[in-house]
């Protein structure tokens, strides 16, 4: 295994890399997807292991990631609790700790925020946010890349989030403050996102409890489920909350006419987003599926070897 620089690079949260940096991985993505579609072989990470550690469920994640590293000339290892010591309790700072010190890089899923930072701490290589309760950093460097292959930079235009203040809405906000473009969130009262995360993003954010005030003007328009992972319970308590908060054909409207339409799937048609919008002209989400794939093995290829 070669000699990782020290500390390790970690990839946490889109505030761990610069905008500059964030834009290089973001259109060596574009690069890589090129060569992929062109047959043409890109394998730098030759040798190299990725530990994947999942302690929620996964579909996207999980295929983009071990299907990255098959491509980039390396392996990746699916790990779930119910399989490793990690279930029967053995510390993860302990798992973290021996894990990386056979492998060259790790990504995890997991539940609160401060047991990806317990990994981080422990770990010699570098470790990815696969998803924590906080933040979902890699489906934004693929909802990014999609937006650049379409419309170019980012800087300066306005996305308006409809729904949850959860994870993905953390992200959004983090990748407004990175990227320079104008935020837009909507929530119902009590939903919104959390104050730590706002207020260092609040000249480029503005809050509201009115969908269609957001959705106003708007070049980009993104929403989630209402209940997130390990929220399952408070399902039905929260589809009351969110029933003006769906994003249907006549909230499009109010957006301009060339808006765009993001979803980090899984969507349930028809409660937070209408199978008009998901289905329709201005839907995007599969083109964001698939860009996963790519922007993860960019910046996999980033962290591990230090550079393109
Ligand atoms: N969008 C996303 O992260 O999907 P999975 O939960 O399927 O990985
Ligand atoms: N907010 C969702 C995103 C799933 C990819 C969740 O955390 O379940």
């Amino acid at each position: 295994m070669q000699a990782q620089q020290s500390p390790a690079r970690h990839f946490l949260s889109l505030l761990d890399l610069s905008g500059d940096e964030l834009r290089t991985v973001i259109l060596h993505a574009i690069e890589v997807k090129e060569k992929l579609k062109s047959g043409i072989r890109h394998t730098p990470l030759s040798g190299k292991v990725m530990a994947m550690i999942f302690e929620k469920s996964s579909t996207r994640t999980r295929v983009s990631f071990e299907t990255g590293m098959s491509q980039l000339g390396g392996h990746a290892m699916f790990l779930s609790p119910r399989d490793i010591q990690l279930g029967r309790g053995e510390p993860i700072e302990d798992s973290a700790r021996v894990i990386s010190s056979m492998v060259d890089i790790i990504m995890i899923r997991t539940f609160g925020h401060e047991r990806l930072q317990t990994v981080a701490d422990a770990s010699t290589v570098p470790v990815i946010n696969g998803l924590t309760d906080k933040l979902h950093p890699c489906q934004l460097l693929a909802d990014m890349q999609t937006w650049f292959e379409l419309r170019g930079d980012i800087q300066g235009a306005t996305v308006a989030w409809i729904g949850d203040g959860n994870n993905m809405c953390h992200s959004y906000i983090n990748a407004a403050r990175q990227l320079g473009f104008h935020l837009k969130i909507a929530c119902p009262a009590g939903y919104e996102p959390d104050a730590d995360v706002v207020e260092p993003a609040r000249d480029q954010v503005k809050i509201y409890n009115d969908a269609s005030a957001a959705a106003k003007q708007a070049d980009l328009v993104v929403t989630d489920v209402w209940a997130s992972m390990g929220q399952e319970e408070e399902q039905q308590q929260r589809e009351q909350a969110f029933a003006n908060f769906q994003v249907n054909s006549s909230l499009m409207q109010l957006a301009n006419q060339d808006a765009l339409f993001m979803h980090c799937l899984p969507a349930h048609r028809d409660e937070e987003v209408s199978a008009s919008v998901i289905d329709g002209k201005q839907s995007v989400v599969w083109q964001e599926a698939e860009n996963r794939l790519h922007a993860q093995k960019s910046l996999v290829e980033f962290l591990v070897n230090g550079s393109f």
